[in-house]
C-alpha cells in the first residue's frame, strides 16, 4: 500500500473538487467555485466539523462517494451487496490513489464484504464537467449478489434547495418541473428498460433565485440507456445528497469470484452563472468527448423523412415523386422510414424480417437509392432491430428469442415483443442483417428505433436481463459502426425515449419527439437542451395539421422552430402548394446558411414569461448570433415586453436583420420597421432589451445578429 494523502484536489477553469481520503472511505469534501490559491483542504475540513447531536450515533457516517451501510449511513447506501444475506455491511478504507492531471482513481478495500471499490473521477478543465463511476470487484470466493452500486454520491450544498426534474410521456418528452427539497427522498425510478420518456435520468439542483442567466446550479445526469434511479435526499440530520445509479431488479447482477460491476457514468457540472451556463458547459463536453470524430464539424445534412408523409403506404413511384420535391426544397438526405421490409403492411407484423419487401420493391431498394442519389441526396433507412412482431417469420422460427416473464402471458406493446440481445444467436442474426443491408446499398444513415418498454425483461437463464441487454445493445452498435464507420446512426425510441450520454457515445442524432407540433416542440426542445446541444436534436417540419396534437400552425412557425435543430421535413411535400414549397426552400436555405453557427455556437435560453419563448445561439467568438422569439399564446397585455438578448459582447455593435419569416407581419408600425437601420451595442441589446412587436399567437421571429466592427 503506497502513501495516501489526506486530500486530493481536481480543478477546472471554474470549479474545484476536493476529495477527503481520511478515516476510511473517500468522500467529496468540496465541489463548487474554483478555490483561491490560499485555500487549503484543511481549512475546508475544519469548516465542515460536525458534532454528536442529541439522540443520534456518536460518530455520524459521512456522505462518502459510496455511503456505507457498515458505517451506519442513514440514507441510501452507495453500494448494497450480500452473500446469501450475509456480508452486507460495506465498510471500506482507501488502499491506493492514482492521480492524473485531471483524474483520480481511488481504490478502497472492504473486508466486511470482500469487495474492492474503485471510484474514478475526471474533471474536464475546459468544460468543467465531472465524469465519475463506481466499480466493485468481488474479491471473495463465493458469489456476490449486487442489489445496487450507484455512481459516486454527491453531497449537496444546502442552499441548493430547488430540484428541477424531468417528466413527460410519449410525444411530450423532457418536461421540466421544479419542486423544493423536503425532508425525505425525491425519488425518480425508471423500470422501462430504456432511458424512458417520463423519467430522463437527470436533475438540476439550484437556488430559489437561479434563472437562465443568474445563480448557482448543479446539473447531474446518468449516461445510461436502461433502468435507473435518481435520488435527492434531505436527511433528518440536516445534510442532503444526490445519488444516481442503475436500478437493478432482484438477482439481476451476481458476481462470481473475480468479476466486477461498474456503474454507469455520472456526468455533473457546477456553475454560478445560471442554468444556461451549466448547459453550455455540458454542450461543450458533449462536443469534445461524446461526438464521434467522424461527424465533428461536419455539416449535418437536412433530412426528408417519409413517415408522416406516407406511413406504411409505400410505392416506388410516390417515393420518387417525394424525392423530386425533397431535392427541390434543398433536402440532402432522404430517409425511408418504416414499412419497407417483408410482411410490414402495418405495425401488426413484420418486425424482425429485415429483408426488403419484394412486393413493394421487386428489384430491391436499388432503384430508389439510385434515384435518390441521382437527385444529389444521401439515402437513410429506418430499422427497429431490437424488436419482433409475433406475426413475423423470425418469431415463427424462434419464439424463444424474446425477453419474457414466463409463465405470465407475453405482454404486447405496439404489437411487438423485445428480442433478447444477450443471446449470441440474436446478436449474430441482427448484425448479419444490418451488415447485409449496409453492404448491399450505399446507406449513409440508420434511424435506429426502439418502440416499447422492456416490461417483461427475463432472459434465457430466468434472470432479469435489462443490464446485460443495455450493454449488448451498445456492443451491437459498436460492431456495426466498426464495420461501417461512415454510417451515421440516430437514436429513436418512439421519439425521445432513448436520449442520454450513454447512447450518444454510439449514435449521432436523437429523434427528439414524435410530436412535430412546433408549440409543443419548443417546450420539448427546451428540456432537451438542458443536457444536449442542437446538432443532436432532430427537428422536423411536420404537416400543417399536426398528426399528434391536431393543432394547425403556419409553415413559418413550423420551419422557424425546426431550423434551430438538426433540421428535417416530414410533411407530405406532394400536398404543398408552389408558394409553400418556396417558403420551405427558403427555410432550408436559412438553416444551411446558419448550421455551422447552430452546431458550434453556444445556446442562450432566455428567461421569458410562460406565453413567450426565446433563445439564441451565439458563435464562440460572439460575432454572430441567431435568436428566436415565439409568441405561444394570447398575450396578457395589449403589447408584449422586451426581448433581452444574451451572450453578446457588451462593447460590440451588432447589425440586426429579421431573417424569418419571409414577410413578418406586424399589426401597426413597429420595431420591425426600425431595428434593421443602425447597429446597436451588445450592452444595450442585453440590458435594455428590444421592444417586441405585436405578432399573432403561434408565430415566431428570427433575428440574425452580426458584429459590425
Ligand atoms: C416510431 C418513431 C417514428 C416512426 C415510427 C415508425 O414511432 O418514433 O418516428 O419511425 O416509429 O413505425
Amino acid at each position: 500500500m503506497g502513501t495516501i494523502d489526506p486530500f486530493y484536489a481536481l480543478s477546472s477553469s471554474e470549479s474545484s473538487l476536493v476529495i477527503d481520503c481520511r478515516n476510511g472511505a473517500p468522500a467529496i469534501l468540496y465541489w463548487g467555485a474554483r478555490l483561491a490559491d490560499g485555500t487549503t483542504a484543511d481549512m475546508l475540513a475544519t469548516l465542515g466539523t460536525r458534532q454528536e447531536a442529541q439522540a443520534r450515533v456518536e460518530k455520524e457516517a459521512r456522505i462518502g462517494l459510496s455511503p456505507e451501510a457498515g458505517a451506519g449511513f442513514p440514507g441510501g447506501p452507495g453500494i448494497e451487496v450480500h452473500r446469501d444475506g450475509r456480508q452486507w455491511g460495506v465498510f471500506s478504507r482507501v488502499e491506493s490513489v492514482a492521480s492524473g492531471d485531471d483524474s483520480l482513481e481511488i481504490r478502497s478495500a472492504c473486508d466486511a464484504t470482500d469487495i474492492d471499490v474503485v471510484h474514478r473521477l475526471c474533471l474536464d478543465r475546459n468544460s468543467n464537467v465531472l465524469a465519475a463511476t463506481t466499480e466493485i470487484i468481488n474479491k471473495g470466493n463465493t458469489n456476490l449478489s449486487v442489489v445496487s452500486c450507484s455512481a459516486p454520491t454527491i453531497p449537496l450544498p444546502l442552499h441548493l434547495t430547488e430540484i428541477v426534474g424531468f417528466e413527460g410521456r410519449w410525444s411530450s418528452e423532457f418536461q421540466l418541473r421544479t419542486v423544493s427539497r423536503f425532508p425525505g427522498s425525491y425519488l425518480r425510478e425508471n423500470r422501462t428498460g430504456r432511458t424512458s420518456h417520463d423519467a430522463f435520468p437527470g436533475v438540476v439542483l439550484q437556488t430559489p433565485h437561479t434563472s437562465e442567466r443568474l445563480g448557482e446550479s448543479l446539473a447531474l445526469h446518468l449516461g445510461w440507456s436502461g433502468n435507473h434511479r435518481v435520488r435527492v435526499e434531505e436527511l433528518s440530520d440536516g445534510r442532503a445528497y444526490a445519488q444516481l445509479g442503475e436500478l437493478l431488479f432482484p438477482g439481476e447482477i451476481t458476481l462470481a469470484p473475480g468479476e466486477s460491476y461498474r456503474s454507469p457514468t455520472l456526468y455533473g457540472v457546477w456553475g454560478e452563472h445560471g442554468v444556461g451556463h451549466v448547459s453550455r458547459c455540458l454542450h461543450r463536453y458533449v462536443r469534445s468527448h461524446l461526438t464521434a470524430k467522424r461527424v465533428r464539424g461536419k455539416a449535418k445534412p437536412v433530412h426528408f423523412n417519409t413517415w408522416e408523409a406516407m406511413y406504411f403506404d409505400l410505392s416506388l413511384e410516390r417515393l420518387c415523386r417525394l424525392a423530386d420535391k425533397a431535392a427541390e426544397v434543398g433536402v440532402e438526405r432522404f430517409v425511408l422510414d418504416d414499412g419497407w421490409f417483408r410482411n410490414r403492411k402495418s405495425d401488426k407484423a413484420g418486425l424482425g424480417d429485415w429483408y426488403v419487401d419484394e412486393t413493394v420493391f421487386p428489384d430491391g431498394l436499388t432503384p430508389l437509392v439510385d434515384y435518390v442519389n441521382g437527385k444529389g441526396m444521401e439515402f437513410g433507412l429506418w430499422l427497429e432491430p431490437e424488436m419482433v412482431n409475433p406475426d413475423s417469420d423470425l418469431y415463427r422460427a424462434h419464439p424463444d428469442w424474446v425477453l419474457q416473464a414466463d409463465p405470465a402471458p407475453r405482454l404486447l406493446a405496439r404489437n411487438q415483443l423485445v428480442l433478447d440481445l444477450t443471446r449470441d444467436a440474436v446478436q449474430r442474426y441482427l448484425f448479419e442483417r444490418v451488415d447485409a443491408l449496409l453492404s448491399e446499398y450505399p446507406i449513409t444513415y440508420l434511424k435506429w428505433d426502439m418502440n416499447r418498454d422492456l416490461s417483461q425483461p427475463g432472459g434465457e437463464d430466468g434472470r432479469v436481463a435489462t443490464h446485460h441487454q443495455t450493454l449488448a445493445l451498445y456492443d451491437l452498435l459498436r460492431k456495426i459502426r466498426d464495420a461501417h464507420p461512415d454510417v451515421e446512426i440516430e437514436s429513436c425510441s418512439s421519439g425521445g425515449g432513448r436520449a442520454d450520454f450513454g447512447i450518444l457515445a454510439h449514435t449521432d442524432r436523437v429523434w427528439t419527439s414524435d410530436n412535430n407540433d412546433p408549440i409543443d416542440r419548443l417546450r420539448i426542445q427546451n428540456g432537451f437542451s438542458v443536457f444536449f446541444p442542437a446538432e443532436f436534436m432532430g427537428a422536423h417540419v411536420g404537416p400543417h395539421r399536426c398528426h399528434i396534437s391536431g393543432r394547425e400552425v403556419s409553415l413559418a412557425t413550423r420551419a422557424g422552430v425546426a431550423l434551430f435543430g438538426d433540421m428535417g421535413i416530414e410533411a407530405n411535400l406532394l400536398e404543398l402548394s408552389t408558394d409553400e414549397l418556396a417558403e420551405l426552400e427558403a427555410a432550408v436555405s436559412l438553416h444551411k446558411h446558419n448550421r455551422d453557427l447552430l452546431f458550434s455556437g453556444e445556446l442562450f435560453r432566455l428567461d421569458m414569461p410562460g406565453h413567450e419563448h426565446g433563445l439564441g445561439i451565439v458563435s464562440t467568438d460572439r460575432r454572430q448570433a441567431l435568436f428566436l422569439y415565439a409568441l405561444l399564446d394570447t398575450m396578457p397585455h395589449s403589447a408584449p415586453g422586451r426581448f433581452r438578448f444574451d451572450g453578446l459582447l457588451p462593447n460590440r455593435r451588432y447589425s440586426i436583420k429579421i431573417v424569418w419569416p419571409l414577410a413578418p407581419e406586424s399589426y401597426s408600425t413597429s420595431i420591425l420597421d426600425s431595428i434593421e437601420t443602425s447597429p446597436i451595442t451588445g450592452d444595450a441589446l442585453m440590458n435594455a432589451g428590444m421592444q417586441l412587436p405585436i405578432i399573432t399567437p403561434q408565430s415566431v421571429l428570427v433575428f440574425q445578429l452580426q458584429a459590425v466592427d
